[in-house]
């Protein structure tokens, strides 16, 4: 099979910047710890209000025995609920959240919170927040008409004792 020089040559550069970018997106994975969340736990989200784990009293921050801190949210159009979460500095944060309608997503930049909220699955997310201050939360899929609307704020405070 003939090759031309010059597609030859065009062949090799798409490799090589194909080569370059997985390069480039494995490093910041592993530098930044990025990774996908792999857990994998359904739930009827048409029942969410109604009974379970994400009913309106059992939202929002706690502290576990263990001293580390789980959150469970609702997200759905066009909210996190709780609005907004007070999480102390320092500590493992575990996030557990549940869409109550269509797909959302769940970001919190600067962080590794980055993770889809699909009807019928909850998400969960691990992290810590190294500083006091105040991050973003937003809605990173498209969910409808209020989606740029979608977006509360995580407040962190000073570690109890520390
Ligand atoms: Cu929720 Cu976009």
């Amino acid at each position: 099979m003939h090759i031309d020089a010059t597609e030859k040559k065009w062949v090799i550069v798409s490799l090589v910047m194909t080569a370059l970018m997985i390069g480039v997106l494995t490093f910041y994975a592993v530098a930044s710890n990025i990774h996908p969340p792999s857990n994998v736990e359904t739930i009827n989200s048409d029942r969410l209000h109604v009974e379970g784990e994400f009913v309106e009293d059992n939202l929002g921050v706690k502290t576990m025995p263990d001293g580390s801190v789980e959150v469970r949210m609702v997200a759905a159009r066009y909210g996190f609920y709780p609005q907004l979460l007070e999480i102390p500095a320092d500590t493992p944060v575990r996030f557990r959240i549940a869409s109550a309608d269509v797909l959302h997503g769940f970001h919190v930049p600067f962080t590794n919170l980055a993770t889809m909220v699909v009807p019928g699955y909850i998400s969960e997310v691990n992290t810590s927040f190294p500083r006091v201050g105040e991050y973003p939360m937003l809605c990173n899929e498209y969910c409808g008409l209020g989606h740029d609307h979608m977006w509360s704020k995580i407040v962190i405070v000073e570690k109890a004792g520390g």
